[in-house]
């Protein structure tokens, strides 16, 4: 057994992975490479299998099939040594109701052996982190839902956790909090900790991780930065307006020459998808051939919430009837012509 700990080793390491309930394949043959100190983020709609995952790796699963290893352990032979390196904070807030704040925390202290002195310390620590210090001595029970999220998040960081899992961590938070987790990721990262995070939310997903995979129905239908995943799957498009609204026939020529398509996009603007990168440079040299004044030039990234619907739209077999799958809504963001 082989504890990996360098830079460029991987933390988490899965190959084929498999997990069935019944007749039903929640997990289909996955394979997962996280680098040590990398933010991994996992995302996909209900039942996609996120859970799954993160139950198998954190030991709490057996496999049906293929390997997983963590840390450089083998989560089923070496179940118990995974445990010592991980941290866990499941999708439901698990906190003991009947413990105040400070005595949940702390009782993990003393359970992965800290002495009494070293475990209280570092429970303040925490609750202070979480901004529970104020609440610390209220039972667990007293907690709102969103406190419960918090508590259950420092708990899981007592044992400083190499490799953590968090299994939608922001669920039930609100806008400051959730971004004071995102801090306490960053920072966690920064200091070397692996974390593998499960997520509804492609902003959070964007903001946290290096490297992401959309899932569906068990399987990885994508994987790539959040950049990569806009551009290569919902595409990034250009529009432009002319100044004098005559020279529109002239512009919708040069798009047409140039995109091979052209869209009218808004009254006075036409428009069009960009495939490859230099077509944008080629766009603005036959616009100026042209001698055609543009008043207004923009180009259309697809959000990662696109990227989302546009690739589970069309896997689902029932697409609900209000909801074309095919047409895929736009959100513009204006970036600099030079970019
Ligand atoms: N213990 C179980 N017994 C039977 N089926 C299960 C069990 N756990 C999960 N499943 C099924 O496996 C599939 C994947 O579930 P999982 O909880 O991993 O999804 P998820 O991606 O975490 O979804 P969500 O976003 O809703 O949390 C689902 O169809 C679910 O019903
Ligand atoms: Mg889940």
């Amino acid at each position: 057994m082989e504890i990996q700990n360098g830079s460029g080793q991987l933390a988490v390491q899965v190959e084929g992975l498999v997990k069935k309930f019944g007749e039903q394949t929640a997990v289909d043959h996955v394979d997962l490479a996280v680098p040590a100190g990398s933010v991994f983020g996992l995302l996909g709609p209900n039942g996609a299998g996120k859970t799954t995952i993160v139950r198998m790796l954190s030991t709490l699963l057996r496999p049906d099939g293929g390997t997983a290893r963590v840390a450089g352990l083998d989560v089923v032979a070496h179940a118990q040594a995974v445990r010592r390196v991980i941290g866990l904070t499941g999708q439901f807030a698990a906190v003991d109701e009947s413990l105040s704040g400070y005595e949940n925390v702390y009782m993990i202290g003393r359970l992965l052996d800290l002495p009494a002195k070293q475990a209280k310390a570092r429970a303040l620590e925490l609750l202070e982190t979480f901004g529970l210090d104020e609440d610390a001595k209220k039972t667990a029970k007293q907690y709102s839902g969103g406190m419960r999220r918090r508590l259950d998040l420092a708990a899981s960081l007592v044992g400083r956790p190499r490799v953590l899992f968090l299994d939608e961590p922001t669920t039930g938070l609100d806008p400051a909090r959730r971004n004071d987790l995102w801090e306490i990721v960053r920072d966690l990262s920064s200091t070397g900790t692996t974390v593998l995070l499960t997520t509804q939310y492609m902003e959070e997903a964007e903001a946290l991780a290096q490297d992401i995979a959309v899932m569906d129905k068990g399987r990885f239908i994508a994987r790539g930065t959040a950049d990569e995943l806009k551009v290569k799957i919902a595409g990034r498009s250009i529009r432009l307006r002319p100044v004098v609204l005559a020279d529109l026939p002239e512009l919708r020529t040069v798009l047409q020459s140039v995109l091979g398509v052209v869209e009218d996009v808004a009254p006075g603007t036409v428009g069009g998808p960009v495939a490859e990168d230099d077509q944008v440079a080629r766009l603005l040299k036959a616009v100026a051939a042209a001698d055609i004044a543009i008043a207004d030039i923009s180009t259309v990234t697809a959000s990662l919430d696109e990227v989302f619907l546009a690739l589970t739209a069309n896997k689902s077999a029932g697409k609900p009837a209000d909801e074309p799958a095919d047409e895929v809504p736009t959100q513009t963001t204006k970036v600099e012509a030079a970019r």
